[in-house]
């Protein structure tokens, strides 16, 4: 078993360090870990064409994870768009309109049509199946093939880089914003923008609240889609809370509710990444799995989901330390208890500036 332990530490099985668009690659399903199936709901509101969406889960609980997943899977009628917080007044939505539009507009060509691409491979692989073309919402029925890819992606562009080229007042920005959104529309593709960052404010109320309170607002009378995440503690907060009306939805990451079985398929699952076959059981012994799954659990708050960053990551440290044995043939409950001690528990937001 010792080679197993090598590999998973020499392949970083129990890295956490995701980039968002590396993060489906690890993703499981919630309902595949025994938990509601929070996949389908963000899904299926994705595809009504809704407003504003918030996730909702505290820090390291998977609200990214859960994001770019379900945004991934997404038909070729959708078009995900990042747009980040970083770098911006988040709470003006004149200059959080300029700068998405200067996102969309900065965009290579190739990452505009990727996900097309993909989702084109897979209708392909499902038509090939059942020999019947997808009908997309409101009824379109979208073209497929390279040409259209293209050309969507530099009519996007260009409509982007004519909002932003002079004649738009701040002000107007939040209008400019709509006409780059029908622009998808015209092109027969529902824009959905991703704003999954949040977790940069740090501890900014202020910033948090004006953001929520002005910028969703905005962006809520919009005819477009878009994903937010926020941490739990930003839901309390006035800002949010006086936008709550405004949201077409939110989701919350639930707790899993047999902790056990749902850690281990999240560590198995990486295991299976990196071409290690065994038992999850055969890696760590009853007790590390329990010790973990209690960490899990005791992040949690009143049944909404734990965090998973430093469950993993302790999975990772433990491994390291049974590595340090030279005899070690599996994670012990003894490695887990100091890898827990050494990976402290995140606070629940960056509004939490110290551990209780
Ligand atoms: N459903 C899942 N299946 C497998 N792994 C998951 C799942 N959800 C989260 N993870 C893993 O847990 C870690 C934390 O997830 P993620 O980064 O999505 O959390 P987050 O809520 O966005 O955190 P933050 O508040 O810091 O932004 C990642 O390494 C991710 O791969
Ligand atoms: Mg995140």
């Amino acid at each position: 078993m010792r080679d197993a332990l090598d590999r998973l530490f020499r392949e970083f099985a129990f890295q956490t360090s995701g980039r968002f668009d590396l993060l489906p690659v690890d993703h499981l399903p919630y309902a595949e870990l025994g938990a509601p199936d929070v996949d389908g709901d963000l899904r299926r509101r994705i595809e009504r064409g809704e407003g504003v969406i918030s996730v909702i889960g505290r820090m390291g609980s998977g609200k990214s994870s859960l994001i770019s997943a379900v945004a991934a899977g997404l038909d070729e009628g959708f078009v995900p768009l990042r747009v980040s917080v970083i770098g911006v007044e988040a709470g003006d939505p004149g200059a959080f309109a300029r700068h998405a539009i200067a996102e969309i507009r900065d965009l290579p060509v190739t990452e505009l049509t990727r996900h097309e691409e993909k989702a084109l491979e897979r209708a392909t692989a499902e038509r090939r199946a059942t020999a019947s073309e997808r009908e997309l919402r409101a009824g379109f029925r979208i073209g497929t093939g390279s040409v259209l890819t293209a050309q969507v992606a530099t009519d996007i562009k260009q409509a982007a880089h004519d909002e932003l080229g002079g004649k738009v007042p701040a002000g107007e920005a939040i209008r400019g914003m709509q006409r780059l959104l029908d622009v998808f529309r015209k092109l027969k593709r529902c824009p959905v923008m991703i704003v999954e960052d949040t977790d940069h404010w740090g501890g900014s109320p202020g910033l948090v609240g004006a953001f929520f309170d002005q910028t969703i607002r905005a962006f809520s009378g919009l005819d477009s889609v878009m994903i937010v995440a926020a941490q739990r503690d930003y839901t309390v907060l006035e800002g949010y809370l006086r936008i709550r009306d405004k949201l077409a939805g939110e989701v919350a990451l639930p707790l899993l509710p047999d902790a056990r079985r749902g850690i281990s398929r999240i560590l198995e699952s990486r295991m299976r990444s990196v071409d290690v076959s065994v038992d999850i059981t055969d890696v760590v012994d009853g007790e590390g799995i329990e010790l973990l799954s209690r960490a899990y659990a005791e992040s949690a708050e009143n049944g909404y989901a734990g965090d998973l960053r430093r469950t993993i990551s302790a999975m990772r440290v433990a491994l390291e330390v049974a590595l340090s044995e030279p005899n070690a043939e599996y994670v012990s409950g003894g490695h887990v208890q100091e890898a827990l001690a050494r990976t402290p528990l995140a606070p629940t937001s960056g509004l939490v500036t110290a551990e209780p």
